[in-house]
């Protein structure tokens, strides 16, 4: 039994050509702009920018983005060639399974996982302490935090997330209701957000104070800040908090803020010209987002001088420097109130990504049939729904943010990378197939996104990527002890 048999792509097309009864096909390129915008813009820039800015990149912050979009750019342009020329659900997973054998795409699904289902969770759990800002900490301590965060400063101990189990309850169930409605909510969403974006940056704009941007690198002679308790954070203590060193130490945080964009791929079943659509989906709204951050990021960084962060608002940056330096609470507040809307769509797109990468993998019989068995009314994949819910429930519930969030990226990390190497084996393996988008610049442009995503998986902490090396190893043992004794191509017996 091989471990590194292939599906065809021809086959694999007709499959999805003749499943009638498959997922229906609803999504136009506007409405996947919209799902990508809707799955990258969050916690990544609401909430990391300002840890980027105070803890390692100063000012320049903005060329952290830089970097990490060009890492993302790269990617993107891989997973576009990919999601034109293989229009199915389950994105990265599928497109492994056909250059790189049933072990690599069954690695790359499991990698997934991190990134759609702890996403999700990471991001409910800043969904719930946007939300009891919001509400002016009415929400007891013990009640919007995991078991293993710190003591509160009143002496509480947290029990259970339990805003972040609503909010993902709430999105599962419209999920199930269907692929078109839960688009549509997704649309108005981004509306809001990137209102709110646009509002932030044009007001903030005239806030400016130039000295709070000078100087826009962090010094290796930065003066240390005094934290209050006895702390003090030294800038110039670490490679990774001034100069270069800091500023790609920030773009490995803010990495995170473009996680998102190829879950558009994972709905190319559900694209109604996916050859035209995809790459217009994935790489525009990276395109989008990419301007948005950084103006956001200069505009935030020159209303507050970036030390603050260290100190104050880490979490719930904006309204901070919007109530502290522009004192306008009802903006303070509105920009809250887009923020959960906005939190909401991330939430949404990647419980959509998740459901739909086990929905192929169920489909090749690598995971039980009940994650590929459609509502037989709203043709979504219910089970899986409602299963992925208790799943990432239990993150949201009781892993703290920090945790959540770094291993996301890794495991996005690991997808792009071999999302890269797999364009350089297809243009060798099957150069004559159509591919309605090509990568430019291949292989420069592929090895350039492994590098540039390589470099940041070993910036990330080592506790997180020995976690992530533990998950993987699970996934080991479950493909060797169940999937590969139930892959579909294992008992059509094809040729590998
Ligand atoms: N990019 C998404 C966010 O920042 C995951 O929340």
């Amino acid at each position: 039994m091989s471990l590194w048999r292939k599906k065809s792509i021809t086959k694999l097309l007709a499959d999805a050509e003749n499943n009638e009864h498959g997922l229906k096909k609803t999504l136009t390129a506007t409405s996947l702009v919209a799902l990508g915008i809707g799955a990258i813009i969050g916690a990544g820039l609401f909430v990391r920018t300002a840890a980027a800015a105070s803890e390692h990149a100063g000012n320049a912050v903005t060329i952290s983005f830089l970097i990490a979009a060009v890492g993302c750019l790269f990617a993107g342009l891989c997973y576009a060639e990919f999601a034109s020329m293989i229009p199915i659900a389950g994105s990265a997973y599928t497109y492994a399974y056909t250059t790189m054998g049933e072990l690599v795409a069954w690695i790359i699904g499991w990698a997934l996982v991190l990134e759609y289902a702890l996403g999700a969770a990471t991001v409910s759990i800043a969904w719930s302490e946007y939300l009891n800002k919001l509400l002016g900490g009415a929400i007891p301590y013990s009640l919007c935090h995991s078991p293993f965060e710190a003591v509160s400063a009143a002496g509480e101990h947290g029990i259970i997330n339990l805003p972040a189990l609503f909010i993902l309850l709430i999105l599962s169930l419209l999920l199930i209701r269907g692929t078109a409605e839960s688009a549509k909510v997704n649309t108005i969403i981004v509306f809001v957000k990137v209102s709110i974006v646009l509002v932030f940056i044009a007001v903030g704009w005239h806030f400016i104070v130039p000295a709070n941007h000078t100087p826009y690198i962090i010094p290796d002679n930065a003066k240390p800040v005094d934290l209050g308790n006895g702390k003090i954070f030294d800038y110039a203590g670490s490679a990774r908090s001034h100069g270069w060193g800091g500023i790609l130490s920030g773009a490995a945080v803010v990495f995170f803020a473009f996680i998102g964009f190829d879950a558009v791929s994972t709905a190319a079943q559900e694209t109604k010209n996916p050859k035209r659509d995809m790459p217009i989906g994935i790489l525009g709204s990276l395109a989008v987002c990419t301007i948005l951050y950084i103006l956001f990021a200069h505009v935030l960084t020159g209303v507050a001088p970036f030390a603050d962060f260290l100190r104050a608002g880490k979490e719930a940056s904006v309204s901070y420097a919007i109530d502290t330096y522009m004192h306008m609470h009802w903006l303070a507040t509105l920009v809250t109130v887009a923020i959960l809307a906005g939190f909401s769509s991330v939430i949404l797109v990647m419980l959509l990504g998740q459901s739909r990468v086990f929905y192929s993998m169920s489909n090749d019989g690598l995971l039980p049939k009940v994650f590929s068995d459609l509502h037989p009314k709203y043709r979504t994949p219910y089970k899986s729904n409602i299963i992925l819910f208790l799943f990432v429930g239990f993150f949201g519930a009781f892993i703290p943010e920090s945790v959540a969030g770094d291993l996301t990226s890794i495991g996005t990390l690991l997808a792009f990378i071999l999302v890269c190497l797999g364009i350089i084996i297809m243009r060798k393996a099957d150069p004559d197939r159509a591919r309605p988008f090509r990568t430019p610049l291949v292989p420069a442009v592929p090895i350039l996104g492994i590098l540039v995503c390589g470099a940041m998986v070993c910036s990330e902490d080592p506790v997180t990527i020995i976690t992530a090396l533990g998950w993987m190893v699970f996934g080991l043992i479950i493909f060797f002890l169940y999937s590969r004794h139930h892959s579909n191509i294992g008992k059509e017996n094809l040729p590998q």
